[in-house]
């Protein structure tokens, strides 16, 4: 039985992270004339209110795309992430977010093609409306680990993959490895994009001890954390693990992290910090 829905927490502080460098790759895609496909393991809904009872209950964020909305002097990577979420909201205060779907609608042409699977039926509804209008784009509600591997190659031979699970179930730490790992065998020149949440560090350290045993190159691990580790206050921090990222990302993401620090944990940044390292080389 699912209960994560990712309403609750669309547009926090992870989702700065994930979906700023996302929107970056599928930029960076777009630059050649030649199709690519875009896959997500773990969907969501598409595209999220903010103001609705969800969002509200938590209000998350706040602590996130609300923070930089109205920033002025951002980094390169932010800057163009808020000036995606601004022209989303049509210039207007912020009201609406676009989980990984709705990024990756706004970056697909008539030759890019996504394949979008999501488990929760409630959510899959909405994303099937969500997809009504976007030929390209394929929802498949079934388990997103297995799909991947069916999805692979990609019959364009270019691709970006978003694993992005809810963790509410310990064994995603290590499906979601091994998704990356199977999915390497059968298409290497792919890039992947890992989430992960930071609650239990030893999860994460087993998750990058996986990766380094793989024998995957050119794997880059990013992340920010609000607080020191603690497993008293649920998700203290966010990361990602990227493989084959397009090479101007780590200088962009070595710009952007002290922003996070200083913006998203403006009320308590001395106890906030992030990582930027170059787990694998090419
Ligand atoms: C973190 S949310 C996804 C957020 C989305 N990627 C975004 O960035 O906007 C995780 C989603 O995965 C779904 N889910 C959980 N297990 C799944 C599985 N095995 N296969 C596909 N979807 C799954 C959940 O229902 C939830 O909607």
């Amino acid at each position: 039985m699912l209960s994560y829905r990712h309403a609750f927490h669309a547009g926090n502080f992870a989702d700065v992270l994930k979906h700023s460098v996302l929107h970056y790759v599928l930029n960076y895609m777009g630059n050649k004339d030649k199709g690519y496909t875009y896959i997500d393991t773990h969907s969501g809904a598409g595209m999220y209110k903010l103001h609705d009872q969800y969002a509200q209950k938590t209000g998350e964020y706040k602590q996130g795309i609300e923070k930089l909305y109205d920033a002025d002097n951002l980094s390169p990577l932010l800057e163009e992430y808020v000036a995606l979420i601004k022209q989303l909201n049509q210039g207007k205060p912020l009201s609406v977010y676009p989980g990984s779907p709705a990024i990756a609608h706004f970056h697909g042409r008539k030759q890019d093609s996504a394949r979008l699977f999501e488990l929760h039926k409630s959510d899959a509804a909405l994303l099937t409306s969500f997809t009504e209008n976007w030929r390209q784009a394929q929802v498949m509600i079934t388990d997103g680990y297995k799909g991947l591997i069916r999805q692979l190659p990609p019959t364009t031979h270019r691709g970006v993959v978003l694993i992005d699970p809810p963790y509410e179930i310990k064994t995603d730490y290590q499906k979601a490895v091994k998704a990356i790992i199977d999915g390497s065998k059968k298409f290497s020149t792919g890039t992947y994009i890992l989430w992960y949440p930071v609650v239990t560090r030893s999860l994460i350290d087993d998750m990058e001890a996986s990766l380094l045993d793989s024998g995957i190159r050119n794997v880059l691990k990013a992340e920010f954390c609000m607080k020191p580790d603690s497993e008293l206050y649920g998700m203290t921090g966010t990361g990602l693990f990227i493989v084959n990222p397009p090479w101007q990302l780590k200088g962009l993401l070595e710009d952007a992290l002290p922003q996070f620090q200083s913006l998203l944990a403006s009320e308590n940044s001395n106890e906030a910090s992030f990582t930027i390292n170059q787990m694998v080389e090419e």
